[in-house]
């Protein structure tokens, strides 16, 4: 008789308990990945991107590179940014895009639930394109720390072809063809 009500609150549980699995999840995923490359993402990278340029113009040509001590820790701010994004971008339950928003051009790009569907299906391959971003900003940390502007823009490629890497797989996979 003592097996019974023990039993019977085991039951209890798991029909009551449904969240007992596990901890509650730690993080609030409150931002989709469209968020994150629009807010932090995009704007970080084109800093860097823009920070050393070389323009040829009527007048001759305007080479554009930091200098000062400033130039070089507001560079370093954005690479900090574009380098922790790489995390967000890993944190689990996080949605590709509102419920409801839809791709911009349709035509090219997967709709967000078509791409939160491939990044679930093999969620090793996505933490691998954001790792490659990750290991391409450390690149340009570096660069940035020995304050070598031929470096930066040879890291800003690398960085580019990290975000290029990433969206050809789930955002334009057409392209790729
Ligand atoms: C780990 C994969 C991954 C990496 C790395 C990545 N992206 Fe993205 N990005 C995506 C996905 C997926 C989308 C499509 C989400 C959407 O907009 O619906 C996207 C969309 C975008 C968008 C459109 C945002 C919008 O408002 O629609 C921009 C801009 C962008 N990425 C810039 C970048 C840049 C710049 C980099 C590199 C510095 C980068 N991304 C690296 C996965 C990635």
């Amino acid at each position: 008789m003592r097996i019974f009500p023990s039993a019977f609150m085991v039951g209890l549980s798991l029909l009551f308990c449904g969240a007992c699995a596990g901890p509650p999840p730690e993080y609030r995923t409150t931002a989709t990945v469209k968020d994150i490359m629009d807010s932090v993402v995009d704007p970080n990278a084109d800093y860097l991107f823009e920070s050393v340029s070389t323009t040829v113009t009527a007048k001759g040509i305007i080479e554009k590179a930091p200098k000062t001590d400033d130039d070089w820790k507001e560079m370093r701010r954005h690479a900090v940014a574009l380098m922790e994004a790489t995390n967000l971008l890993q944190i689990p339950g996080r949605l590709v895009a509102q419920p409801g928003e839809r791709s911009e051009n349709p035509r090219i790009e997967l709709s967000p639930e078509v791409i939160k569907t491939l990044i679930d299906s093999d969620r090793a391959s996505w933490i691998q394109h954001a790792h490659t971003l990750h290991d391409a900003t450390t690149g340009m940390m570096k660069a940035i720390a020995a304050r070598n502007a031929e470096q930066v823009a040879a890291a800003g490629d690398v960085i580019d072809k990290a975000c290029e890497g990433c969206h050809k797989q789930y955002w334009y996979p057409e392209q790729r063809k």
